[in-house]
């Protein structure tokens, strides 16, 4: 099966050599060829170049896509998508003024969806993930991580795991799980916090390793929350079990999370709304990509990332959506490049390069998604007639694209 794409108006982050991510000032370049083709093999990019050197062989599919653009799928590098119902009414609780943090302490917030998700069947739980999943990829999502962390116990964070495994099996794309069963303390551990963390190190991650159900560990790190050395626990423990850490740090405080990550070679540092210089300092020479999830920012009116502060230090940046119940309810990563470059004063180039190749990096998925170089999944995003791609952060809200791609076929789940 080959399929030609002919007569796109500008084929965006396209990358000759292989790269893992782009830092500093590099994350204002991205390169384009303009007046492009783009051939797909078996579900793999396997040529592209200018309009004139378009082959002319006998392609099975032939797909002229004048007066749109095609890009890299985004990678969401950050999602808790698997949860049970919703939390509307907590966002009326702080319309009326209550606090993401006070809501938290009268029970509500992560223990109200554990409360949810506990008493759903795996079945249902499944069905109601499903349906997001699919409205991300249309929405031009083609590579997701997906936490657990609203189990809270033995079986209901194992039940989340397994819909995430279910969900890689069922959907064509790349979808890597990290289990965060340290999201929140249980009412049953308030007065033992280190019982809890035992439970997770010597119940859950043995049988997460035995049904191979995660990848990565996390820990949200946060006063009132967990600690440092509670971090260091668990990224420690996760490690004899092959799970990278990758974690939520510097949400509302900074308390050296940035540097625990640092330490025990964090894949990637989520959130960074309160950053310390030192933070950004721990971050230079390590192999750890900071993440901001400007979507939460806007939902919970906290401080936005300081992605200049971080860009300018010379280190990279990831963009992704933290879909999920309390923080921001939405997936959609289009939404978040406009806001990195509306708040937070991201270039497009930067925002695109952000969630694309970057967000690959912060999932292990480098190689396979994120540009477009020869060998990687055909996941392709195509737009509608747009001026340029500044238009994608410009014309915030609006819906444009046309078609979304995974490994070559039109996604159409509907
Ligand atoms: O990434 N900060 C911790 N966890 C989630 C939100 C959890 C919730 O409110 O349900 C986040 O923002
Ligand atoms: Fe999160």
């Amino acid at each position: 099966m080959t399929t030609l794409f002919k007569n796109i108006k500008e084929l965006i982050q396209v990358r000759t050599e292989p790269i893992s991510f782009v830092s500093g000032k590099d994350m204002n370049t991205l390169p384009t060829i303009k007046n492009a083709f783009l051939v797909v093999e078996n579900g793999l990019i396997s040529d592209f170049g200018s309009m004139e050197n378009c082959p002319l062989n006998n392609f099975s599919e032939v797909i002229d896509v004048t007066g749109k653009m095609i890009l890299p799928t985004w990678c969401d590098s950050h999602t808790h998508i698997v949860y049970a119902g919703n939390r509307e009414n907590e966002f009326v609780d702080r319309i009326n003024g209550l606090s993401y943090e006070e809501i938290a302490k009268r029970g509500g917030g992560i223990l109200n969806s554990a409360k949810k998700l506990q008493e759903t069947s795996e079945e249902e739980l499944y069905q109601q993930s499903k349906e997001r999943l699919e409205d991300v990829i249309k929405l031009g999502t083609g590579a997701i991580e997906i936490k657990s962390g609203y189990g809270l116990t033995f079986d209901a964070e194992l039940k989340m795991l397994r819909v995430i495994k279910r969900l890689k099996e069922s959907y064509p794309i790349k979808i890597k799980a990290t289990f965060l069963g340290a999201h929140a303390l249980p009412i049953e551990y308030k007065e033992n916090k280190e019982g809890y963390l035992q439970m997770l190190i010597d119940d859950i991650m043995p049988q997460i390793h035995q049904e191979q159900l995660a990848d990565y560990v996390d820990i949200f790190c946060e006063t009132g929350y967990f600690s440092v050395e509670d971090t260091e626990q668990i990224l420690k423990a996760g490690k004899k079990y092959g799970l990278i850490p990758k974690i939520h740090v510097n949400q509302f405080t900074a308390i050296g999370g940035v540097q625990a990550g640092v330490n025990n070679k964090a894949l990637s540092v989520d959130h960074l709304e309160i950053m310390r210089d030192e933070d950004i300092n721990i971050l230079k020479n390590s192999t750890t990509m900071p993440v901001a999830l400007p979507a939460c920012s806007y939902f919970l009116s906290i401080p936005y990332t300081p992605a200049r502060k971080i860009i300018d230090a010379g280190l990279p940046l990831a963009l992704a959506t933290d879909y999920n119940p309390g923080s921001s309810p939405s997936g959609n990563m289009n939404f978040v490049i406009s806001t990195a470059c509306i708040k937070m004063k991201m270039t497009p180039e930067e925002a695109i390069n952000a969630a694309t190749i970057n967000g690959a990096y912060a999932m292990g998925l480098e190689k396979e998604v994120g540009t477009i170089t020869l060998g990687k999944n055909a996941n392709l995003l195509i737009t509608k007639h747009i001026s340029s791609y500044g238009f994608i952060p410009y014309s915030f809200g609006s819906n444009l694209i046309d078609t979304v791609y995974i490994k070559g076929k039109a996604f159409n789940y509907f």
